[in-house]
Protein backbone atom coordinates (compact mmCIF):
# COMPACT_ATOMS: atom_id res chain seq x y z
CA UNK A 1 0.00 0.00 0.00
CA UNK A 2 0.73 3.22 -0.45
CA UNK A 3 1.58 5.61 2.93
CA UNK A 4 1.90 9.24 2.92
CA UNK A 5 4.18 11.40 5.28
CA UNK A 6 3.62 15.03 5.71
CA UNK A 7 5.70 17.72 7.69
CA UNK A 8 4.86 21.17 8.06
CA UNK A 9 6.37 24.64 8.91
CA UNK A 10 10.17 24.69 9.86
CA UNK A 11 10.62 21.05 9.83
CA UNK A 12 12.72 21.47 7.24
CA UNK A 13 15.07 22.79 9.74
CA UNK A 14 15.11 19.87 11.84
CA UNK A 15 19.29 18.91 12.83
CA UNK A 16 19.47 22.91 14.07
CA UNK A 17 16.26 23.71 15.05
CA UNK A 18 16.15 23.97 18.78
CA UNK A 19 17.89 20.83 18.75
CA UNK A 20 17.26 20.82 22.80
CA UNK A 21 13.29 20.26 21.84
CA UNK A 22 13.73 18.83 18.49
CA UNK A 23 16.64 16.85 18.63
CA UNK A 24 19.58 16.85 16.07
CA UNK A 25 18.11 13.97 13.77
CA UNK A 26 17.52 15.61 10.06
CA UNK A 27 14.58 15.73 8.32
CA UNK A 28 16.13 13.61 5.16
CA UNK A 29 16.97 11.02 7.79
CA UNK A 30 13.64 10.50 9.08
CA UNK A 31 12.51 10.19 5.57
CA UNK A 32 15.12 7.98 4.41
CA UNK A 33 14.10 6.03 7.81
CA UNK A 34 10.65 5.65 6.91
CA UNK A 35 11.03 4.88 3.05
CA UNK A 36 13.22 2.06 3.98
CA UNK A 37 11.34 0.34 6.95
CA UNK A 38 8.10 1.04 4.80
CA UNK A 39 9.62 -0.54 1.64
CA UNK A 40 11.04 -3.67 3.77
CA UNK A 41 7.43 -4.25 4.55
CA UNK A 42 6.07 -4.55 1.44
CA UNK A 43 4.40 -0.45 0.85
CA UNK A 44 5.96 2.27 -0.35
CA UNK A 45 6.40 5.69 1.64
CA UNK A 46 6.06 9.57 0.07
CA UNK A 47 7.27 12.06 2.01
CA UNK A 48 6.49 16.19 1.37
CA UNK A 49 7.96 19.09 3.63
CA UNK A 50 6.23 22.24 3.63
CA UNK A 51 5.76 25.60 4.97
CA UNK A 52 3.33 26.77 3.35
CA UNK A 53 -0.48 25.80 4.34
CA UNK A 54 -1.78 25.45 0.64
CA UNK A 55 0.75 23.07 -0.60
CA UNK A 56 0.16 20.73 2.16
CA UNK A 57 -3.66 21.15 2.00
CA UNK A 58 -3.23 20.38 -1.91
CA UNK A 59 -1.40 17.57 -1.57
CA UNK A 60 -3.95 16.15 1.12
CA UNK A 61 -6.49 16.24 -1.30
CA UNK A 62 -4.70 14.62 -4.07
CA UNK A 63 -4.22 12.00 -1.96
CA UNK A 64 -8.04 11.12 -2.22
CA UNK A 65 -7.09 9.95 -5.71
CA UNK A 66 -3.60 9.37 -5.72
CA UNK A 67 -4.00 5.51 -3.93
CA UNK A 68 -2.64 7.07 -0.44
CA UNK A 69 -4.24 4.46 2.33
CA UNK A 70 -2.87 5.96 5.18
CA UNK A 71 -1.58 9.66 6.50
CA UNK A 72 1.55 10.21 8.64
CA UNK A 73 1.52 13.97 9.68
CA UNK A 74 3.32 16.03 11.67
CA UNK A 75 1.19 19.67 11.26
CA UNK A 76 3.58 21.08 13.17
CA UNK A 77 2.77 24.93 13.86
CA UNK A 78 -0.44 24.33 11.69
CA UNK A 79 -1.55 21.73 14.37
CA UNK A 80 -2.73 24.43 16.11
CA UNK A 81 -4.05 27.31 13.59
CA UNK A 82 -4.73 25.19 11.18
CA UNK A 83 -9.09 24.73 10.13
CA UNK A 84 -7.96 24.52 6.82
CA UNK A 85 -5.76 21.60 7.15
CA UNK A 86 -7.71 19.85 9.26
CA UNK A 87 -10.65 19.78 6.68
CA UNK A 88 -8.47 18.93 4.40
CA UNK A 89 -7.93 15.51 6.27
CA UNK A 90 -11.86 15.21 6.80
CA UNK A 91 -12.46 15.60 2.99
CA UNK A 92 -10.40 12.91 1.90
CA UNK A 93 -11.96 10.47 4.56
CA UNK A 94 -7.97 8.44 5.11
CA UNK A 95 -6.85 7.23 8.71
CA UNK A 96 -3.98 9.49 10.03
CA UNK A 97 -1.59 9.20 12.78
CA UNK A 98 -0.68 12.97 14.47
CA UNK A 99 2.96 12.93 14.93
CA UNK A 100 5.09 15.50 17.22
CA UNK A 101 8.72 15.27 18.33
CA UNK A 102 8.33 17.27 21.65
CA UNK A 103 5.39 16.43 23.73
CA UNK A 104 3.15 19.67 23.13
CA UNK A 105 1.18 18.75 26.56
CA UNK A 106 4.35 19.55 28.35
CA UNK A 107 5.38 22.85 26.45
CA UNK A 108 3.18 26.62 26.37
CA UNK A 109 -0.61 26.53 26.88
CA UNK A 110 -0.58 27.37 23.39
CA UNK A 111 0.20 24.23 22.37
CA UNK A 112 -2.10 22.11 23.77
CA UNK A 113 -4.86 22.41 21.60
CA UNK A 114 -4.59 20.68 18.22
CA UNK A 115 -6.97 20.72 15.10
CA UNK A 116 -6.36 17.41 14.35
CA UNK A 117 -6.17 14.78 17.57
CA UNK A 118 -10.28 14.02 17.24
CA UNK A 119 -9.93 12.99 13.65
CA UNK A 120 -6.88 10.96 14.17
CA UNK A 121 -6.64 7.07 14.27
CA UNK A 122 -3.97 8.21 16.77
CA UNK A 123 -1.45 10.97 18.47
CA UNK A 124 2.40 9.83 19.07
CA UNK A 125 4.39 13.01 20.73
CA UNK A 126 7.33 13.38 23.08
CA UNK A 127 9.40 10.76 21.84
CA UNK A 128 11.97 12.74 18.94
CA UNK A 129 12.78 10.98 15.91
CA UNK A 130 11.18 7.98 17.24
CA UNK A 131 7.91 9.33 17.60
CA UNK A 132 7.46 8.66 14.09
CA UNK A 133 8.96 5.19 13.94
CA UNK A 134 6.70 4.16 16.68
CA UNK A 135 3.49 6.13 14.20
CA UNK A 136 4.81 3.94 11.29
CA UNK A 137 4.64 0.58 12.86
CA UNK A 138 1.50 1.45 14.00
CA UNK A 139 0.24 2.90 10.37
CA UNK A 140 1.74 -0.47 9.37
CA UNK A 141 -0.36 -2.63 11.73
CA UNK A 142 -3.04 -0.96 9.84
CA UNK A 143 -2.93 -1.86 6.34
CA UNK A 144 -3.54 -4.20 3.44
CA UNK A 145 -0.66 -6.21 2.57
C1 LIG B 1 5.90 20.00 16.78
C2 LIG B 1 5.24 20.73 17.97
C3 LIG B 1 4.59 22.02 17.54
O1 LIG B 1 4.01 22.69 18.67
C4 LIG B 1 5.61 22.95 16.92
O2 LIG B 1 4.97 24.12 16.42
C5 LIG B 1 6.43 22.29 15.87
C6 LIG B 1 6.85 20.90 16.03
C7 LIG B 1 6.71 18.77 17.21
O3 LIG B 1 6.98 17.93 16.36
O4 LIG B 1 7.08 18.65 18.38
O5 LIG B 1 6.83 22.94 14.90
O6 LIG B 1 4.86 19.56 15.90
Amino acid sequence: AKLLLLHGPNLNLLGTREPEVYGRTTLAEIDADLAARAQAAGHVLEALQSNAEHVLVERVQAARDDGTAFVLINPAAFTHTSVALRDALAAVALPFIEIHLSNPHAREPFRQHSYFSDLAVGVICGFGADSYRYALDAALKRLPA
